[in-house]
C-alpha cells in the first residue's frame, strides 16, 4: 500500500467550558496570567455523562456515520488514551460495541497507555499493521480522547478535555512521510498517575516543561540528521524532497500543547536550533552570533529565551499559530492534543490546492516519558473519496460546534463539577444527574454504572 495517512476524521468538543479570565479572577491570581502568560481562553469541561468511554464512542459512531464506511471495513482499532477506569478492560473492548452489531469482531489493536503520547503510539501501530504482511486491505482507526484534570492549584489552568477519531489507510490526503521519523524516550518522574485512586496526576510542572524541551532538541537534531541521510541513500524510496531540513521546509510546524505559549517557546526553541546550525534561511549577520552555543546548556535562559520567541514571532504566526485554535479554545486534551493542532492547522487554510505537497512537522511528548517528531505531507488524491477538502470539511463542523454550541460555566460551577467528578470516581451505582439539555444528536452518553461496575451508554 502506498501514500498511507488519514482519510477522515471526526473531533469531540465537550459541551461546557470555563473562561479562563474569569478563572484568574476565582483563583486570585495576576491578570493576565493564564490568558496571556499561559496563551489561553477557555477550557473545556465535561459533565458527569461524558465520560472517556462516551467520548470515545461518540467520535468512532461519528466517523463511521459521517464517511459511510460499514463496521465490517474495519480491520484495525487502536486506542490512545491516559484517562484510565479500569486496570484491566481496555477502552478499546468498549468501542467493540460499534462493531459486534455488524458481525464484525475481527478488528485488532488494544490500548496505548503513556501519558500524552498514546495518541501516537495507535497512530503508529496502524500504519504499521497497514504496512505489513498482516494487512487484509482493510482500514484502520486509531481513536484517541482524555479528560485532562488537575487538582487546585497551578496546574488547574492547564486542564481540558477532547477526542478524535481518525481513518487510516493507503492514498490518503494526508501521508505518514516515510523513511524518517524521531523518537527520544526516557525515565523520569516529571507527570504521573500513580496513586490509582486519584484523578488527578502528580506533577513537576517546571520539570516536565524542562523535559519537553530537552525532548523537543533531542528529537529535531535526530530528524534533521535522519532525513538528510534518509535523502542521500534513499532519495528513489523516500518521499522527502529537500536535502536539509529546517524550520523553513515546512508549511506547518506542531506540537503537543499543553498550553499555547509552550506551542511558541518550542517554535522559538526550534528556530534557536537552527540559528546554532546557521540554516541558510537565516542571514550570516544573525547566525553569527549563535553559531558556538550548545543547545543542552541553554535549558533556562530566560533572556536567551525572550530573546529568540522575539526573533521567531513571524515564523511562530506563519507555521504554528494557526494550528493553536482548537487548544487555546478547550486546553490540554492530552493524548489528543497534537492532533488537534494539526485539524486547526488544516482548517485556517482556505484554499486546499495550496497546500497539495506541502510538509508539516509534528512533535508528540507524553511525560514519563515517551517523544517523537515526524512529519505528513499534504496531497491531492486520486480515485479516492476522501479529499483534503472533505477532510477540512469534517474539522470545520468541529470548529462551528466549538464557537456556536458550547455552553459557558462559571469557575465556581467548574469546581462543584470537579469535585463530583472526584467523589463520584468509581462510586457505584450511578446514575449522572445533569440535564441531557446540552447533548447534541448523535452524542453517546453515559447512562448509568451498576454496582458491579458495569457502564451503559446510550445515544441522544
Ligand atoms: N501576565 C502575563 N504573564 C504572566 C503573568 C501575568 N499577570 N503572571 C505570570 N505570567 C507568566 C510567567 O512569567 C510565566 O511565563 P514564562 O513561562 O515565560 O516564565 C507564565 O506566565 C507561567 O507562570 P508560572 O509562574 O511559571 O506558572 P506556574 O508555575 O504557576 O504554573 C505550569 C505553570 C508549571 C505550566 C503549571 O500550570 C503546570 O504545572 N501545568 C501542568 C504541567 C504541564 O502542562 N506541563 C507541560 C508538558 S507535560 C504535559 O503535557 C502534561
Amino acid at each position: 500500500p502506498s501514500s498511507v495517512g488519514i482519510l477522515a476524521c471526526e473531533l469531540y468538543i465537550p459541551s461546557l467550558y470555563v473562561e479562563q479570565s474569569a478563572l484568574e479572577i476565582y483563583d486570585n491570581v495576576s491578570k493576565g496570567k493564564y490568558t496571556i502568560g499561559l496563551g489561553q481562553q477557555r477550557m473545556s469541561i465535561c459533565s458527569d455523562h461524558e465520560d472517556i468511554c462516551s467520548l470515545c464512542l461518540t467520535v468512532l459512531s461519528r466517523l463511521l456515520d459521517e464517511t459511510g464506511v460499514h463496521p465490517q471495513q474495519i480491520g484495525r482499532l487502536d486506542v490512545g488514551t491516559e484517562t484510565l477506569i479500569d486496570k484491566a478492560k481496555s477502552i478499546k473492548t468498549v468501542l467493540m460495541q460499534l462493531f459486534v452489531d455488524h458481525d464484525n469482531t475481527a478488528v485488532e489493536g488494544a490500548d496505548n497507555i503513556n501519558a500524552c503520547y498514546g495518541g501516537t503510539a495507535a497512530i503508529f501501530n496502524a500504519i504499521h499493521w497497514i504496512e505489513s504482511s498482516f494487512w487484509d486491505g482493510r482500514y484502520a482507526v486509531v481513536v484517541m480522547g482524555d479528560i485532562a484534570v488537575y487538582s487546585k492549584g497551578s496546574a488547574r489552568p492547564t486542564g481540558g478535555a477532547g477526542a478524535c477519531a481518525l481513518l487510516i489507510g493507503p492514498n490518503a490526503p494526508v501521508v505518514f512521510e516515510s523513511g524518517c521519523r524521531a523518537t527520544h524516550m526516557a525515565h523520569v518522574y516529571d507527570f504521573y498517575k500513580p496513586n490509582l485512586n486519584s484523578l488527578y496526576p502528580v506533577v513537576d510542572g517546571h520539570l516536565s516543561i524542562q523535559c519537553f524541551t530537552s525532548a523537543l532538541d533531542t528529537c529535531y537534531t535526530q530528524y534533521c540528521t535522519k532525513s538528510q541521510m534518509n535523502h542521500e541513500t534513499h532519495t528513489h524510496t523516500s518521499t522527502l524532497t529537500s536535502r536539509e531540513v529546517n524550520l523553513s521546509t515546512f508549511a506547518a510546524v506542531l506540537f503537543h500543547t499543553p498550553y499555547v505559549k509552550l506551542a511558541q517557546k518550542s517554535l522559538a526553541r526550534l528556530y534557536l536550533n537552527d540559528l546554532i546550525r546557521a540554516c541558510p534561511y537565516i542571514p550570516t549577520a544573525i547566525t553569527e552570533k549563535y553559531k558556538n552555543l550548545d543547545i543542552r546548556t541553554l535549558l533556562n535562559d530566560k533572556d536567551l529565551e525572550r530573546e529568540i520567541i522575539d526573533q521567531s514571532k513571524e515564523l511562530f504566526e506563519q507555521k504554528t499559530a494557526p494550528g493553536l485554535y482548537f487548544s487555546q479554545n478547550m486546553g490540554n486534551m492530552y493524548t489528543p492534543s497534537l492532533y488537534y493542532s494539526l485539524f486547526s492547522f488544516l482548517m485556517s487554510q482556505p484554499n486546499e490546492e495550496q497546500l497539495y505537497g506541502r510538509r508539516i512537522l509534528l512533535f508528540s511528548y507524553g511525560s514519563g516519558l515517551a517523544s517523537s517528531m515526524y512529519s505528513v505531507v499534504c496531497r491531492k488524491v486520486h480515485e479516492c473519496r476522501f479529499t483534503l477538502a472533505q477532510l477540512q470539511r469534517s474539522i470545520q463542523r468541529a470548529g462551528h460546534r466549538l464557537d456556536h454550541e458550547r455552553v459557558e460555566i462559571t469557575p465556581d460551577i467548574m469546581d462543584k463539577l470537579l469535585l463530583e467528578r472526584e467523589e463520584n470516581d468509581h462510586k457505584v451505582p450511578f446514575i449522572p444527574k445533569q440535564p441531557n439539555e446540552i447533548l447534541k444528536s448523535g452524542d453517546i452518553y453515559l447512562k448509568s454504572i451498576d454496582k458491579n461496575y458495569r457502564r451503559y451508554y446510550d445515544k441522544f
